[in-house]
């Protein structure tokens, strides 16, 4: 198959092209498109067979359920059972927006979607181009973040076809996502309600709404120190590059991360362009390489834009191990920190 990539523009979405996209989503085809967070791969969500399509080409495990987009509250309700008070608090303060909420699930909701849950989630995004789509097939599509299962998510319609070429008719192409993670999704139906997925939505806003809202750690509590030894976790997200996430107090983990790279080089067990550290302000890795050191911040909303494109680039660029510094847990980070 002979994948197409339509670039469209975000202020003025042509609408030829979303007419097109639509009615491959009508025939039961699968659409990549742009959304605020990151790119998703769309079928319609009431269609079992087009739905299957997605868990086929993503190599997605079959119990993973996925994200229905709507682009109107008429939409939410073809594929809800009931919409609680909280949610429709919730939905007038933060939609359209990178918040995904799990609700009961309407009886019309394919199985396949859903995984057999008596819940489905859903979320209307903010990008004018998703909204466009979604509008023009007439259908809530459910969507993915359209990688291969286990690889970053797109942030952009390059990284898209490095996983799908030649396998899905077409990917609209809108430039990088503002957002750069996916939404952050809240299952409303527990209680307390809870987070399920910290993400571009940070959850401290939600406390307003929700006081007990349950907020668990993201990772290794960054921000309360690791204070002697910075602590490492190991992470192997591709064949090629292994990942070592630095925790602790910056002078520290530099120091341990020139520790570790030097005996990285003594062992031979990989060359020096083939090392990367990842972080929020070069100069504390002055003493490196240039060439191995690669800014992602300082700003924690630039690590959260620019993180999946960095770890694809890894791959890209040959590198056998990269070093990251970690972010507190508060704000952005707490999405960041989820995705180490
Ligand atoms: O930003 C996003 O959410 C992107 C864009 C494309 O909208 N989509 C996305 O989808 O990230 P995906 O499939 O990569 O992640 C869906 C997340 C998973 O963590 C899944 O377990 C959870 O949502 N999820 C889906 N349905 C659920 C349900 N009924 N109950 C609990 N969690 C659910
Ligand atoms: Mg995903």
């Amino acid at each position: 198959m002979k994948t197409r990539v339509l670039r469209v523009s975000r202020e003025n979405p042509d609408s030829t092209i979303i007419e097109d996209a639509a009615k491959l989503i009508r025939q039961g085809e699968l659409v990549a498109f742009p959304t605020e967070t990151v790119y998703g791969l769309g079928a319609d969500a009431l269609n079992a067979e087009a739905v299957e399509k997605i868990f086929i080409a993503k190599r997605r495990p079959a119990d993973n359920p996925l994200i229905v987009h709507v682009s109107s509250k008429d939409q939410l309700s073809q594929v809800v059972s009931e919409i609680p008070k909280i949610a429709e608090k919730l939905i007038a303060k933060f939609w359209p927006g990178p918040l995904t909420l799990v609700f009961r699930r309407a009886p019309n909701v394919p199985k396949n979607v859903c995984r057999d849950l008596p819940t489905v989630a859903v979320r209307m995004p903010s990008d004018s181009v998703a909204l466009a789509l979604i509008e023009a097939s007439g259908t809530p599509i459910a969507a993915p973040s359209a990688n291969l299962s286990g690889r970053p998510s797109p942030t952009t319609a390059e990284h898209v076809l490095q996983d799908f070429n030649g396998v899905i008719p077409l990917v609209l192409d809108a430039g990088p996502c503002p957002v750069g993670v996916e939404s952050t999704v809240i299952d409303i139906q527990s209680r307390p309600p809870r987070v399920l997925r910290p993400g571009g939505l940070p959850p401290e806003v939600l406390l307003d709404m929700i006081p007990d809202l349950q907020i668990p750690p993201a990772y290794l509590k960054a921000s309360e120190g690791m204070v002697a030894s910075p602590g490492m976790k190991y992470r192997h997200y591709s064949p090629e590059c292994r990942l070592i996430l630095f925790v602790g107090e910056p002078r520290k983990v530099k120091e341990k991360i020139d520790q570790v790279f030097m005996e990285i080089i003594a062992e031979h067990q990989v060359r020096e362009n083939q090392l990367r550290i990842l972080c929020l302000y070069p100069q504390v890795h002055e003493h490196q390489n240039s060439n191995i050191v690669k800014r992602l911040g300082p700003k924690l909303m630039d690590v959260q834009k620019h993180l999946f494109q960095a770890l694809r680039e890894l791959d890209v660029d040959g590198i056998k191990v990269a070093a990251i510094e970690s972010v507190p847990e508060k704000g952005e980070g707490l999405a960041i920190m989820n995705r180490l």
